[in-house]
């Protein structure tokens, strides 16, 4: 069977790639966007879309930068990638460069980290350490490790990054045939809703669209710099993905927001773990509670009416439930155990 074309290849003409750039890849990229029937009925929009970036190869939206900005490495003779990360950034830069058969180092910010990307990191063989502070900490330890000449950064500091992440606005226009009227995006490092800005740029400047979508960025309210105006010193969130208090990419996503007219607000982590379960119990699709700030933004702002005239809209689904096992356990008591007879399963149902 012919392998799937590879992100690179797809869409080498609107990526910094030549021929003598390695074609890495895993299947990144052409994930689904899937239909969110319970949500046009709560918001009352017309068509609402989930994309699921959670079916990346590693589980998040992470790959598609990822998969360039390693395929550069290689082509420029590295030896060694390095990263700092809040776990999704970790576990896709130690498997694609396990892939390309370079060493790859994580600089995580200690107890912070969900156990899937953990296990994703170290099963593919990343050097992992834990600092003690945010990721902000991590990043900064990271940057002048870099200086220092010690390995390539794949943070989304490294404009490759970007370049692969921008490509998921392309899928979306080609799927949909047009840009959508809004797209509802978490906010962390900043680093996606800049590439999302610049796809849908390029992608009205070519023939995947004619339009651009306004763009709304959401960041976890005891962690939204880009909300206040000022860097976070203490964030604080449930959704540990986004736990960040002093985005690398901040002028970006502030150029997305206003170039597009859309608007960066926060959600309380109560509204994150509400749309995580509604997106998991009422659509079917388990996203990690990162991702579900973007559908808590969504429902936040249908809700006081500020959707009126969008009638397709898509929300970006960043990354996988099962990366982080413990919060879905949690939302739900302890599982009865009870003797293998059907009255006995009877009974524990019934209480
Ligand atoms: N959603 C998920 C699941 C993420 O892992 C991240 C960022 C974001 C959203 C926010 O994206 O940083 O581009 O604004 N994760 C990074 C990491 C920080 O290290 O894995 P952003």
């Amino acid at each position: 069977m012919p392998e799937a074309r590879s992100l690179i290849d797809r869409y080498a003409a609107h990526l910094p790639v030549t021929e003598r750039t390695p074609r890495l890849t895993l299947g990144e990229g052409n994930t689904p966007l899937v239909r969110a029937p319970a949500l046009e009925r709560e918001t009352g929009l017309p068509e609402v879309w989930l994309k699921v970036e959670g079916q990346n190869p590693t589980g998040s939206f992470k790959d598609r930068g990822m998969v360039v900005a390693v395929a550069k490495s290689l082509e420029a003779g590295a030896r060694m990638v390095l990263c700092a990360s809040t776990g999704n950034t970790a576990a896709s830069a130690a498997a694609y460069a396990a892939r390309g058969g370079l060493s790859c180092t994580v600089v995580l910010p200690a107890g912070q980290v969900a156990a899937g990307k953990l296990a994703q990191a170290v099963a593919h063989g990343a050097r992992v350490v834990a600092v003690r502070g945010p990721f902000d900490a991590a990043l900064a330890v990271v940057r002048a490790l870099a200086e220092q000449g010690e390995a390539t950064v794949v943070n989304s500091v490294n404009p490759h990054r970007l370049e692969g992440q921008k490509t998921a606005a392309f899928e979306i226009c080609e799927a949909l045939g047009e840009a959508p009227d809004a797209l509802f995006i978490p906010v962390g490092n900043a680093g996606n809703i800049t590439a999302y800005w610049k796809g849908f740029v390029e992608a009205s400047e070519s023939a995947m669209a004619t339009k651009r979508p306004r763009l709304f960025g959401y960041q976890a309210a005891g962690a939204a710099p880009l909300v206040s105006g000022r860097p976070v010193s203490d964030p604080q969130t449930i959704a540990t993905a986004i736990r960040i208090g002093n985005p690398a990419s901040w002028k970006g996503a502030i150029a997305a927001r206003d170039d597009s007219g859309g608007a960066i607000d926060s959600v309380t982590d109560d509204e994150i773990l509400s749309a995580y379960a509604f997106v998991a119990r009422c659509e079917g699709i388990f996203c990690e509670p990162a991702s579900a700030a973007a559908v808590a933004g969504l429902r936040k702002l249908a809700r006081v009416g500020g959707l009126r005239e969008a009638r397709r809209v898509v929300c970006v689904l960043t990354g996988n439930g099962l990366k982080d096992p413990e919060r879905a356990r949690s939302l739900a008591g302890p599982i009865a155990e009870v003797e293998a007879t059907p009255d006995a399963v009877r009974g524990a149902l019934s209480r």
